[in-house]
C-alpha cells in the first residue's frame, strides 16, 4: 500500500499533439509549474498540425521546457516522486518523444515511471480548480479529436455513457472556422468572433443518434453551415461571421448540455464536469452553468489554462495513478488508439 500521508510531488509530461509541456504538482490538486511551449504560430501556417513538424520541435523543445518547469517550481530532482507522461491517445510520433524522455529520466534517476491516459488528464484537470471535487460526476470530455460522455465513478473508474458517432466537437470548430476563413485553431477564434454575435440569427440543427441518447452526431451541423455559406456566396451574400459563429455554438452548446444533463439525471448523480480543449468555450461554460443551476446540480470546469493540452493535468492524475499502485516499466509505449479507461 502506498503511504498517504506523505505529499507527493510529480513531474509530469505531456508531448501528444502540438503542445511540449511538463510541470509539477503536488498530490495531484497543487501545481508548482506549469509550462507550455506551443506550436500553433508554425502549425497555423499550414492550417493544422502537421504530425511530423510536432515531433520533431517536441524533441527540440523538451529538455528546455522540463527544466524550466523544476525550476519555475523552485523544485530539485530529489524533491521529485514520479515522473508522469502522457501514453496516449494521441500522434504516435509526437507521444513517443514523451515517452522516451519520461523513460530515460526515469531510468537514470531511478524514480518511479507512471504513463497516462490523455482523457483521464483531461478530466483530472478539474481536480486542479476544484481541489474539493471527488467522484461520483459526469464528466463531457471535448477535445480536438474526442467527445465523451463519462461518468467518472471514481478517480480511475470511468464509464462511457456516450460518445460522437462522427467528428469531434473540436473538430467541427476547427472545420466550421476554416469554411468562413477564421483560420487555425478554430475553436479559440469562432468563441472571439461569436461575441458579438446573435446566437438565434440562423437556425441550425442539432444532431441526434436514434435509440442512443447519450451520443453525439455532428456531421448534419456541419454540412448546415457548409451549405449556408455556399448558398449566401451563390446568391452573393456577404456572411456575417459573428451571427454564423454564435448560431453554431448555440447548436453545439445545446447538444452538448442536454445530452450530459441527461446522462447526469438517468444516472441520479448531481455533479457535472466537463473538460477537454472545448471546455474552454465562453458559450459552453456558461450554458452548462445555466443548466446545472436551474436542476439544482453542481457544475465543474478547469480555468482555461488547463482545458487545453498542459502537463499538470496529467501529473494529476498520475497521482490517482500512483497511490493505485501503478508502476510503468522500460517497456512502457506510445499507444496512438488507448481507449479510455484501458490499463
Ligand atoms: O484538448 P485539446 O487542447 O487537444 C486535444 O486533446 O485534442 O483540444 C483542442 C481543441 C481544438 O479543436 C480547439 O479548436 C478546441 O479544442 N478549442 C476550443 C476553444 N479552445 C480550444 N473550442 C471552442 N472554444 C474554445 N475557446
Ligand atoms: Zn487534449
Amino acid at each position: 500500500m502506498t503511504d498517504t500521508s506523505k505529499n507527493i510531488t510529480i513531474l509530469g509530461i505531456e508531448s501528444s499533439c502540438d503542445e511540449t509541456a511538463a510541470a509539477v504538482v503536488v498530490n495531484g490538486r497543487k501545481v508548482l509549474s506549469n509550462v507550455i511551449s506551443s506550436q500553433i504560430d508554425i502549425h497555423t501556417v499550414y492550417g493544422g498540425v502537421v504530425p511530423e513538424i510536432a515531433s520533431r520541435l517536441h524533441c527540440e523543445n523538451i529538455n528546455g521546457v522540463i527544466r524550466l518547469a523544476l525550476k519555475e517550481a523552485k523544485t530539485g530532482w530529489d524533491e521529485i516522486d514520479a515522473i508522469a507522461v502522457t501514453r496516449g491517445p494521441g500522434l504516435v510520433g509526437a507521444l513517443l518523444v514523451g515517452v522516451s524522455e519520461a523513460k530515460a529520466l526515469a531510468y537514470a534517476l531511478n524514480k518511479p515511471l507512471i504513463g497516462v491516459h490523455h482523457i483521464e488528464g483531461h478530466i483530472a484537470a478539474n481536480y486542479i480548480t476544484h481541489p474539493a471535487l471527488e467522484p461520483p460526476y459526469v464528466c463531457l470530455v471535448v477535445s480536438g479529436g474526442h467527445t465523451h460522455l463519462a461518468v467518472v465513478r471514481d478517480y480511475r473508474e470511468f464509464e462511457l455513457a456516450g460518445r460522437t458517432m462522427d467528428d469531434a466537437a473540436g473538430e467541427t470548430f476547427d472545420k466550421v472556422a476554416r469554411a468562413v476563413g477564421l483560420g487555425y485553431p478554430g475553436g479559440p477564434k469562432v468563441d472571439k468572433a461569436a461575441c458579438g454575435g446573435d446566437p438565434h440569427a440562423i437556425e441550425f440543427p442539432r444532431g441526434e443518434v436514434k435509440d442512443h441518447p447519450f451520443d453525439f452526431t455532428f456531421s448534419g451541423l456541419k454540412s448546415a453551415v457548409l451549405n449556408h455559406i455556399n448558398m449566401a456566396q451563390m446568391k452573393g451574400e456577404e456572411i456575417n461571421v459573428a451571427d454564423l459563429a454564435a448560431s453554431f455554438q448555440r447548436s453545439v452548446t445545446d447538444s452538448l448540455v442536454t445530452r450530459t444533463i441527461l446522462c447526469a439525471e438517468s444516472y441520479g448523480i448531481r455533479k457535472v464536469a466537463i473538460a477537454g480543449g472545448v471546455s474552454a468555450n465562453t458559450a459552453l461554460r456558461e450554458a452548462m452553468k445555466e443548466a446545472c443551476l436551474k436542476r439544482g446540480m453542481e457544475c465543474f470546469y478547469p480555468e482555461p489554462v488547463y482545458c487545453t493540452d498542459n502537463a499538470a493535468m496529467i501529473a494529476s492524475a498520475a497521482y490517482f495513478e500512483y497511490l493505485a499502485g501503478r508502476r510503468d516499466t522500460m517497456f512502457l509505449n506510445a499507444e496512438p488508439n488507448l481507449k479510455l479507461g484501458e490499463r
